[in-house]
């Protein structure tokens, strides 16, 4: 069986899975640099290059210019440009013939391996060298900025000296830093999307789409962070956090998911998106599969993408509540699936997996032996008399799942940046080197603050969910005013609309209902690998929410009058100006 910390090695030279051993002189091109009796050092034409460690791997690929119609991405400069290398390690000089210059433009995000949009039909799959990453346990060192394809002159399967580095190239670093992210974080539809509503902007827009709940952060709550603000408080804490926050938040989830941990398999994270970044940074080896349920969180891909692996998105249906059903994931899982993302109560969809479900999916990983990670940072935010089920209760699963929580949602603290984990002991010594290195520790101050929240009061609670409640059925009501169809969401704040009938695809809704109707929603295209849907969320004083549905209301049924498109039809999103 695949237990977790069976991945996890110890901190230390496990960067590539195997030590570098080979001098630099080996390689063509290194010369010595002149020691004694000659001034040490590069010639001042040279400048010396950072030490950056990295490890060997493949190159990015070069991409071809993308043909899509109206793709906004502009072609590669013309090959041959000639890139002329040289750099020194440590004491040697080395010197790079030039070569024709690959193509530094970077290329919109595509990773899906069933083809996400909006995407670009000239694009080689992102992932496409993952397969050919050396194995071996998940690490930092390979993930560095400047890994495969940043460095010049590092060839598949050479293994550079420890402390070799960044590349001074003729076309300067800023480039081998834009060709770098072009392949591991290139620019995604989602920041696009952010910088049209900034440039909208406006006191009468109306927010529907994201999950920043407007309820305030309850007063206990802001009076431990000031508090804290104190000499001998605003200081670095244990990398895990501060003991007394890990026993309330072990506390907690005794209580309240039925998983009992010890305060030090636990580690405080700058909110539940890094608690998930570093999870999945230490389960996902180059190449492995990571199953989730599609719509997702829009993060997801993002995060597995950058951890090197390959996501498998499971669809799910509105028919069906947008449930990941245990056999639909069985159907996905291959010889490289190594990772089940579970997330209930869902965001965008708003499902909260039942008993049996969540059982069926327990036993889906116990066959396949599947490591889990659970987001479980709505649980608290349940509706209809929902119950949330952790999957880390379940027997034989706390040994294979890494859980994750936070306090944005339950406690309105989004801005304070407070997460956390919980996995055995053995795999949380084995986080140290990845999440230490990260932010050192979460914020003190944050910390104070999670940890009034956990031990403070809690009878704002069922006003706040009340209220959300009272929300989530006035915007129900809405929808179904306009005929608009969604599935039922039992937890969280979102909920998934069904525009496809209106003919237009998310991006393009999203783009006209905020320019027409100052309504902002978030297009279901990229939380998903299919079109159809916006995510709206109730996290709006009542009278705004139902101002925004009836603006959205009057939009709907401009649409409708319009003549007709093709269903479901969709746009990319247009260049960021
Ligand atoms: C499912 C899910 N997980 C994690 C997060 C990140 O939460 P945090 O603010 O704690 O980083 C969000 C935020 O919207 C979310 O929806």
């Amino acid at each position: 069986m695949r237990m977790l910390h069976r991945l996890l090695q110890p901190p230390g030279r496990r960067a590539c899975g195997e030590p570098w051993r080979v001098h630099p002189a080996k390689f063509a091109g290194v010369r010595r640099a002149p020691s004694r009796g000659a001034p040490s050092g590069p010639p001042r034409s040279l400048p010396r290059a950072p030490s950056i460690s990295f490890c060997p791997l493949p190159r990015a690929p070069s991409i071809p210019p993308c043909s899509l119609r109206g793709c906004a991405v502009p072609p590669c400069p013309p090959a041959g440009a000639g890139v002329r290398t040289a750099y020194w390690v440590g004491r040697w000089h080395v010197r790079r013939p030039a070569r024709p210059a690959p193509c530094r433009v970077p290329r919109p995000f595509r990773s899906a391996p069933s083809g996400g949009a909006p995407s670009c039909p000239a694009l080689p799959p992102a992932q496409s060298t993952a397969s050919r990453w050396p194995s071996g346990t998940a690490s930092m060192a390979r993930r560095s900025l400047f890994s495969p394809g940043a460095v010049d002159g590092v060839r598949e399967g050479r293994r550079p000296a420890h402390g070799e580095l960044l590349r001074m190239t003729t076309s300067g670093v800023s480039s081998v830093l834009a060709a770098r992210l072009a392949t591991r974080a290139a620019p995604d539809p989602l920041w696009r999307h952010t910088e049209l509503i900034l440039t909208v902007g406006g006191g009468d827009l109306i927010q529907l789409s994201i999950g920043d709940p407007d309820l305030p952060t309850p007063a206990h709550i802001l009076e431990a962070a000031r508090v804290a603000l104190q000499p001998g408080l605003v200081r670095y804490t244990h990398w895990q956090g501060l003991p007394e926050l890990r026993a309330a938040i072990a506390d907690a989830l005794a209580r309240d998911v039925g998983v009992r941990y010890a305060a030090d398999e636990v580690v405080v994270t700058a909110g539940a998106e890094q608690a998930l970044f570093v999870a999945l940074l230490a389960l996902v080896d180059p190449g492995d599969e990571v199953l989730f349920a599609d719509p997702y969180f829009h993060a997801l891909p993002r995060l597995v993408h950058i951890a090197g692996g390959v996501w498998k998105p499971v669809p799910t249906h509105e028919a069906e509540g947008f449930l990941l059903r245990p056999e639909a994931v069985e159907r996905h899982v291959g010889p490289r699936t190594k990772v089940l993302v579970v997330v209930s109560p869902a965001n965008p969809t708003g499902a909260v997996l039942p008993r049996d479900v969540v059982d069926g999916l327990a036993d889906v990983a116990r066959r396949h032996d599947l490591l889990v990670i659970t987001d479980e940072v709505y649980a608290r935010i349940l509706y209809d008399g929902a119950r949330h089920y952790s999957i880390a209760a379940l027997p034989e699963m706390r040994s294979r799942t890494v859980l994750v929580g936070g306090f944005s949602k339950t406690y309105s603290m989004t801005g304070f940046r407070l997460g956390y984990l919980a996995a055995p002991a053995d795999v949380i010594a084995g986080l140290h080197s990845l999440k230490e290195p990260m932010d050192i520790c979460a914020s003190a101050v944050a910390q104070r603050a999670g940890l009034a929240a956990l031990t403070g009061p809690h009878d704002f609670l069922p006003a706040y969910l009340a209220t959300y409640d009272t929300r989530r059925r006035v915007l129900m009501a809405g929808l179904d005013g306009m005929g608009i169809s969604y599935a039922r969401p039992a937890g969280g704040f979102f909920l998934l609309a069904n525009i496809a009938p209106l003919g237009l695809g998310s991006v393009a809704f999203a783009q006209r209902v905020l320019a027409e109707a100052r309504v902002v929603v978030f297009p279901g295209v990229m939380a998903s690998t299919r079109d159809g849907y916006v995510r709206l969320s109730w996290l709006q004083p009542e009278d705004r929410l139902r101002e925004g549905l009836a603006r959205l209301g009057a939009f709907v049924e401009r649409l409708r009058h319009e003549p007709a498109r093709e269903p479901g039809a969709s746009q990319p999103m247009p260049p960021a100006q």
